[in-house]
């Protein structure tokens, strides 16, 4: 099973970065990886095109309104996954569980995957509350959907996004484990789980001994063709 690669550009590059990056990555794709290149949504256009990694969109809008891209605009733009839930995206926009549950039931209905990020604070983790908080977000988000093996779980730890801390190897195998029961348990279906927050080379190499993990989210390196060729070298 191909490991999954998710690169999360958030609003990194400018136009002429954007096509040298384009450049300089399609041809350094490994064929047993997935990866999924998610640059800004107004750059979405430059990466239609033949290339071996997959298209994925950092957001989705519910309503066809102002400032939003609509699910069929993705679609057209040949998007195959999409995020959803990333935690800056519930703490900058108040993105509440109630929209994060509409959008991906409106992925899953338009056939684009969804990768749902979930993830505890540093205040929840403090209160050793992790386990609890990450298993409540699992059940509201998931409410009403048909679980199927087609969701990704990005498990995102609030605290090491953008840090440079994060959980050790334990911690993230522990975990992993807890949302691949859980959801096998509840809706009788083996999904992938991934993780993200401040992975680099060094993560990479560390996390890599983690057989229950089936990928990465980065965000921060990403946009470094350089690290990113590494990476995938690495993986
Ligand atoms: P980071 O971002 O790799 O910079 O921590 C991860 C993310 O935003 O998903």
């Amino acid at each position: 099973m191909n490991k999954i690669l998710v690169l999360n550009h958030k609003s990194k590059l400018d136009i002429e970065e954007v096509k040298s990056y384009i450049k300089d990555i399609k041809d350094n794709i490994r064929n047993d990886l997935d990866v999924i290149v998610m640059p800004s949504m107004c750059y979405l256009p430059l990466f239609y095109g033949r290339y071996k990694f997959y298209l994925g969109s950092q957001n989705i809008g519910f309503t066809n309104s102002t400032g939003e891209v609509s699910i069929n605009q993705i679609k057209s733009l040949n998007c195959k996954y999409v995020l959803i839930g990333h935690s800056e995206r519930r703490i900058l926009y108040n993105e509440t569980y109630d929209i994060i549950n509409k959008k991906i039931k409106l992925a899953i209905d338009n056939n684009i995957r969804p990768i749902v990020c979930i993830g505890e604070t540093i205040e929840e983790r403090k209160r050793r509350k992790t386990q609890d908080v990450l298993l409540k977000q699992i059940r509201t988000i998931f409410d009403g959907i048909l679980v199927g093996e087609d969701i990704i779980i990005a498990y995102e730890p609030v605290w090491a996004i953008g840090t440079g801390i994060m959980p050790t190897v334990s911690e993230v195998k522990e975990i992993i484990s807890l949302i691949k029961d859980f959801v096998y348990r509840k809706y009788g279906k083996n999904i992938k789980v991934i993780y993200g927050g401040s992975i680099d080379k060094s993560s990479v190499e560390r996390f890599n001994s983690i057989r229950e993990l089936d990928g990465f989210l980065i965000g921060g390196a990403s946009t470094d063709k350089d690290k990113i060729i590494e990476i995938m070298n690495l993986i």
